[in-house]
């Protein structure tokens, strides 16, 4: 192929056949192609997006570039889910034993943080000995015996976007939905499941930050996953409030695991809907309130918990957690903050602010080569709708000295926003296409 024509028809808004974008992507992933060229077809690219048809076959070349999971073997349903990322989500956690104790396949490749959103893997890494590393025969293999495996980002899948997601970050090219599209739908086709859930956050705390944009992403995700043979189910969800009551690595991970354990809250609710809705697509119940009946059980009956603690245990978790949640790294410093002279509700609480107050507490990270700090993070003691007295604790800030402790809390001075007329709850569910 020409590469420099290639470039020349995004350039000029024309149209690419499947062969070059195959071509472009393996070009990418060896290395053949070099950056200065992948760089100018990405901004090309976003200033002329790729249609439908376009980005489909891009994410079939990218997820080619690669190995695909395959499988075959292994009993059905096969599902994944993704989230686009946000501050406080660590669904994941729970989602995933709760669905394989509900009788589903799950294989999942998770990331990092990005920016203020957390990352799963990150998260997991909390747990002292959790492998993250997972080959594509480890993963099989263990998904084969215990029905879950999950692993962090590994070269061996989609590696064409490791690198063409490398060239948008530091390009400004990001924020294209088709390419957005291609990124997340080729690690999903690599990893092998046919039913896929996707998790759209939309708020302060995500990169859809109204429902118009998440909007755009939720259907164009779910037009080119269809194109490309998925059975895919879409939730749009709420991030302009933290998921949830912890923000911060290893605190994420104590509140996932209270979850298991059957403790209620907005943050359950959203993990037995999701299940629900994963339940309902991948065949295992008529319908989403069937499934989430069907999840609720799970908890209750402590089938999801002994899942969580097997799949642990399988990838080489050295202490039983949930017996021992002491083990978890936990912060020297703790400071309480308590809430101003106000009666009323709370109205809001900035989930993009947050999330920066935990990057900069150690949780997440600056430069792509920093190290997250486990133990550091935020407990937070009350949700939109909650109702405060003047005094009554808003959070716990987990820090590794006083100075950052107080810097965070400056940091969120104005973070929590309050009514004195009644604020009712918000459901973590926006839409669901
Ligand atoms: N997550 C991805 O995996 N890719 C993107 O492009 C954006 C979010």
């Amino acid at each position: 192929m020409d590469i420099q024509a290639f470039i020349a028809t995004r350039r000029d808004g024309g149209r690419h056949p499947s062969a070059d974008l195959n071509t472009f992507a393996k070009g990418a992933a060896d290395g053949s192609i070099p950056d200065y060229q992948l760089a100018a077809w990405l901004m090309a690219a976003y200033l002329k997006p790729l249609n439908e048809q376009e980005t489909a076959w891009l994410t079939e070349a990218m997820a080619d570039s690669g190995e695909r999971l395959d499988l075959s073997g292994l009993p059905k349903p096969w599902v994944d889910k993704h989230s686009t990322g946000g501050v406080g989500d660590k669904t994941s956690i729970v989602l995933l034993p709760l669905l394989a104790s509900c009788g589903l396949t799950v294989v999942k490749m998770s990331g990092r943080g990005l920016g203020i959103t957390g990352g799963t893997v990150d998260k997991l890494g909390s747990i002292p000995g959790f492998r993250l590393d997972l080959s594509p025969e480890e993963m099989k293999a263990q998904a084969k015996r215990i029905g879950i495996a999950l692993t962090g980002q590994t070269p061996d899948l989609a590696p064409a976007d490791k690198v063409l997601y490398a060239l948008r970050d530091v390009t400004s090219t990001v924020s294209s939905v088709p390419l957005i599209v291609s990124s997340i739908l080729s690690k999903k086709l690599a990893g092998g499941a046919e039913t896929i859930v996707l998790d759209v956050k939309c708020g302060a705390g995500a990169f859809m930050r109204d429902l118009e944009a998440a909007q755009t992403l939720a259907a164009a995700l779910k037009r080119t996953a269809e194109l490309c043979g998925l059975n895919i189910r879409i939730a749009i969800t709420d991030m302009d409030q933290p998921l949830g009551s912890a923000v911060g690595n290893a605190l994420e991970v104590r509140e996932a695991l209270e979850v298991l354990q059957g403790k209620p809250s907005r943050f359950a609710s959203l993990c037995i809907r999701l299940a629900g809705l994963t339940l309902a697509a991948a065949g295992l119940a008529p319908d989403r309130d069937a499934g989430e009946r069907v999840a609720a059980e799970a908890i209750a009956s402590g089938k999801a918990k002994a899942k969580a603690a097997e799949w642990f245990a399988a990838q080489g978790a050295t202490v039983d957690v949930f017996a021992h949640p002491t083990a978890l790294p936990s912060a020297k410093i703790k400071v309480d903050v308590l809430a101003p002279s106000v009666s009323g509700w709370v109205s809001g609480i900035n989930a993009e602010a947050v999330g920066h107050a935990v990057v900069h507490l150690g949780g997440g990270r600056l430069k792509k080569s920093d190290d997250v700090e486990p133990s550091v993070g935020l407990e937070l003691h009350v949700e939109v709708g909650s109702p405060v007295q003047p005094g009554d604790l808003l959070m716990t800030i987990h820090a590794r000295s006083l100075d950052e402790a107080k810097s965070a809390e400056l940091s969120l001075k104005d973070a929590f926003t309050f009514s004195s007329s009644k604020v009712d709850y918000r459901d973590p569910i926006i839409a669901v296409l």
